[in-house]
């Protein structure tokens, strides 16, 4: 089991490898310390007035001075910005993330006040120093923030693995437990949501072709919905069934319209709908018979299938049928 300074310590080298923090981010932020440390009157200011405005946290830290909570946020905040953080800085900010934790402050407005703050850093930056310079200091304060963000935020789930000891479950099982309740709220969320949702980044420019295409998502959509609620096979065969008729139905217009005004990449297009027109006959079939259930695969498949004809193969004939007047 880690200790907070090891728990600490590795979340920085982990964000680090992501957010290209390194020590020598410090340096500059030293470099400029006589001008950033005079900003933290302003900002423990600004972080205590935002936190205390919440209706939430308000309600929350009625019994902290704020006062306190000023001082305590101007010693973290001049320590970050002289440069010379010390041992400490981190286990000491996994300690502030414990203490959001106990007084349940909630992660959403830590991450709210960070970002408040950040923006002020880079607004003053923007004032006090010359471009360059600015975006120098400006981004070492934002990659040590974010490291810090990520100690606070993280310390909630520090704190869940202490505590699952002390009760006797061990780190192992307390993964496979977290796995387990990860995998129910997807296959919930992906139950009540739809498996596509139309947006204007589908329409391929032409109205006849957005309409089909549309209903095509409606009819995956429903075969979605049904999978996840009545598990009525009659209706997912009927659902089946429609998605094949319609499928072929839209291809055989669009393809009537290619030929109609001599689409260059016909061929191409065609083989690409004689492809999937088989993929999901040879499904349909196989439910039909029994052979084949409705799985997140199959889904995932059939979401890839039309979002991905959509956006390619279809968009690639939407400027010569414009081109031709057709719409
Ligand atoms: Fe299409
Ligand atoms: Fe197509």
């Amino acid at each position: 089991m880690q200790n907070i300074v090891e728990f600490s310590e590795g979340l920085v080298v982990q964000t680090a490898l992501i957010n290209g923090y390194s020590e020598s981010d410090w340096g500059v932020l030293c470099d400029v310390q006589s001008i950033t440390m005079s900003w933290s009157k302003e900002f423990s200011k600004m972080f205590t007035e935002a936190l205390y405005a919440d209706p939430n946290t308000s309600k929350i830290l009625a019994k902290v001075n704020s006062t306190d909570h000023q001082q305590s946020f101007a010693v973290w905040y001049e320590t970050l910005a002289s440069g010379k953080p010390g041992a400490t800085f981190w286990p000491e900010t996994c300690l502030v993330g414990l203490f959001h934790a106990a007084a349940g402050v909630d992660n959403r407005h830590v991450i709210g006040l960070f970002s408040k703050l950040e923006v002020s850093f880079h607004r003053k930056c923007l004032e006090s120093f010359e471009l360059d310079k600015a975006n120098e200091v400006f981004w070492a304060f934002k990659r040590i923030m974010d490291i810090a963000l990520a100690i606070m935020v993280d310390s909630y789930h520090f704190a869940n693995i202490v505590g699952m000891k002390d009760v006797g479950v061990n780190e192992a099982l307390f993964a496979r437990i977290r796995g387990l309740s990860i995998r129910k709220m997807i296959d919930e969320a992906r139950s009540v949501l739809p498996l596509i949702e139309w947006n204007d980044s589908l329409s391929v420019g032409l109205d006849s072709i957005d309409e089909q295409h549309k209903k095509l998502v409606d009819i995956l959509n429903s075969l979605h919905g049904s999978s996840a609620s009545a598990k009525d096979p009659e209706a997912v065969k009927k659902i089946l069934n429609d998605l094949v008729e319609y499928t072929v139905y839209h291809f055989n217009y669009e393809e009537g319209l290619m030929k109609e005004h001599q689409y260059p990449d016909l061929e191409n297009h065609l083989v690409a709908h004689k492809a999937l027109v088989e993929q999901v006959g040879k499904f349909n079939e196989d439910f039909q018979a029994g052979r084949a259930k409705l799985s997140s695969e199959l889904f995932k498949f059939l979401r890839s299938w039309l979002n991905g004809h959509i956006r390619g193969t279809d968009k690639r004939y939407s400027a010569h049928m414009k081109a031709c007047g057709v719409n």
